[in-house]
């Protein structure tokens, strides 16, 4: 059966205890998980090409797996050597000889999702590369597709029998999970009537980069920061979301989710929620989801600002009188005692001035001693995501020459301090899974409290505000304003 708890139970507690857990995906995969079949589910999309297949290229490259089986499946007609030539491109420094073991693990099946004999196809070809390629059992089916289909196709794994047998079967789901709450609930219910929440990972890929991976880190190794890290101490939180790039041609899955959909309600509640969370018992598994899930339970909405860049409504896919948002800011709070009245802001669009994830935290004001010329900010506390990862602070410091004047100067550690190996995040998070280590994946819990979170935002009525492309945002953004934020990009 393939909810076989006890089973799967038995890799996975021994892992979550593993100390080593956070550091981002140097490690070596333990023994008796270094095989594995990848069955790609939506081989011939754009995730696959530029994200899966390069990031399993550089696991075998590194020797992170000893043996391994790629099946790719899709509807249309192609070959496996189209599947793999698509994706080479996105591929760093390829290595000829790993290459050429790639080609040789490697199979595609034209298969519809909706079609029952299609799996029992898939299921020949599976059982034929895990006995061809010496693999256990071990199976990791990657839903690359969109989450209208996840239903069908989780019914049709389990009911095809592909997931059982020896080995574990880990279902790894793409973002995003659903398109609002009901439908995110409606997922989990029908997976959990086939699987056991231990076997099912829930991307955000932004859990898979080192410096989100390091944020708990940094917050709770850190004598320094931690006693500042509240209200006592902090004015505000800001996480910005900017981009330069517009829709880039995918108007037709854009449209129906928009900004909040597309990134306030996953990459961004996630690092809110590992912002703004209590120390877990233990930096490990299980007891991080425990304490990001608290926070999104706790969460009260105060104020949103939605905008679409001038243009949007002629690109493809788009529809005619779309009111689709390209650029939201939401106002929120985190109703805990130690958050209890602090603003947190956050802020994302598309074909804005500049690119940058980055969260700020705004300490407050220390009483100014000068007799002139007081700071009108004060410290802040930054961590940079994208483009270039750093964490900085922000202080005051006299101005060389002159008695009594001071200006902000930053300390700021960036990139290479965080990631020494800087592994993608997709290849980060594929080891996990096959580590069976799920706190870089979100719970069931935190996903449908993420979409009750939008259901509050979607229920306060606005306007949509036209802005220029390459702007800060519409112009509207004011009406946030008159809560005295300065925003930081
Ligand atoms: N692209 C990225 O960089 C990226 C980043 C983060 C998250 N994601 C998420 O990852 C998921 C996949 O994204 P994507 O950009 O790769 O999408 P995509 O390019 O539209 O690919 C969808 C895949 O699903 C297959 N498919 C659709 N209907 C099918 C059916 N009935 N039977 C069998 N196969 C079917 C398509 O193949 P055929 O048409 O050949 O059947 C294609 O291989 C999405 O949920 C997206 O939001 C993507």
């Amino acid at each position: 059966m393939a909810k076989s708890k006890d089973r799967i139970d038995a890799g996975i507690k021994k892992e979550n205890k593993n100390p080593n857990r956070f550091k981002g995906g140097v490690s070596q995969i333990k023994m008796g998980n270094n095989d594995v079949l990848f069955i790609l589910l939506g081989a011939t999309g754009d995730l696959t090409k530029r994200k899966l297949l390069p990031a399993i290229y550089h696991l075998v490259n590194d020797h992170k797996i000893a043996h391994f089986a790629i099946i790719g499946v899709a509807r249309s007609p192609i070959s496996v050597g189209e599947m793999l030539a698509a994706s080479k491109p996105f591929v760093k420094e390829i290595n000829a000889h790993t290459w050429k073991k790639l080609e040789a693990a490697s199979y595609y099946l034209s298969l519809d999702f909706y079609h029952q004999n299609d799996y029992h196809h898939l299921k020949k070809i599976a059982d034929d590369a895990r006995s061809k390629h010496h693999l256990s059992g071990n199976t990791v089916f990657y839903f690359s597709t969109l989450p209208d289909h996840f239903e069908t196709i989780t019914k049709n794994i389990h009911n095809s029998g592909l997931a059982e047998g020896k080995g574990w079967s880990r279902l790894v789901y793409e973002k995003p999970f659903g398109s609002d709450l009901a439908s995110a609930r409606r997922i989990n219910k029908s997976i959990a009537r086939f699987f056991t929440e231990e076997q099912v990972f829930r991307i955000d890929h932004y859990l898979g980069k080192d410096i989100v991976g390091n944020l708990a880190l940094l917050r709770f190794t850190n004598r320094a920061l931690e006693p500042l890290w509240n209200r006592n101490h902090i004015e505000s939180v800001q996480i910005l979301f900017l981009e330069s790039l517009g829709i880039e041609g995918r108007g037709n899955f854009y449209d129906k989710y928009g900004a909040l959909k597309d990134v306030v309600q996953n990459h961004m509640l996630q690092l809110l929620a590992l912002t703004a969370m209590e120390a877990p018992r233990q930096l490990t598994g299980h007891y991080i989801r425990d304490e990001k899930a608290k926070v999104l339970n706790n969460i009260i909405v105060h104020n949103v600002v939605r905008g679409q860049y001038d243009g949007y409504l002629q690109e493809k896919g788009v529809s005619e009188h779309s009111s689709t948002e390209t650029f939201t800011a939401v106002h929120l709070e985190v109703n805990n005692k130690r958050w209890k009245g602090v603003p947190f802001y956050l802020k994302a669009g598309k074909k804005l001035d500049k690119k940058e994830t980055s969260i700020h935290l705004r300490l407050k004001s220390v009483p100014c001693l000068l007799p002139e010329n007081c700071p009108t900010d004060s410290n802040h506390i930054t961590i940079k995501i994208e483009p270039h990862s750093s964490f900085a602070l922000e202080l005051f410091a006299r101005v060389p020459g002159k008695t009594l004047e001071i200006i902000p100067m930053t300390m700021e550690f960036s990139q290479p301090i965080f990631t020494l190996k800087s592994a993608e995040a997709y290849e980060i998070l594929l080891e996990e899974v096959i580590k069976g280590e799920q706190s870089l994946f979100v719970r069931n819990d935190e996903i449908e409290q993420s979409w009750k979170i939008m259901e509050a935002i979607e229920k306060i009525k606005t306007k949509v505000y036209t802005y220029a492309p390459g702007s800060k945002g519409p112009q509207e953004l004011k009406l946030l304003e008159k809560e005295h934020i300065k925003w930081r990009g």
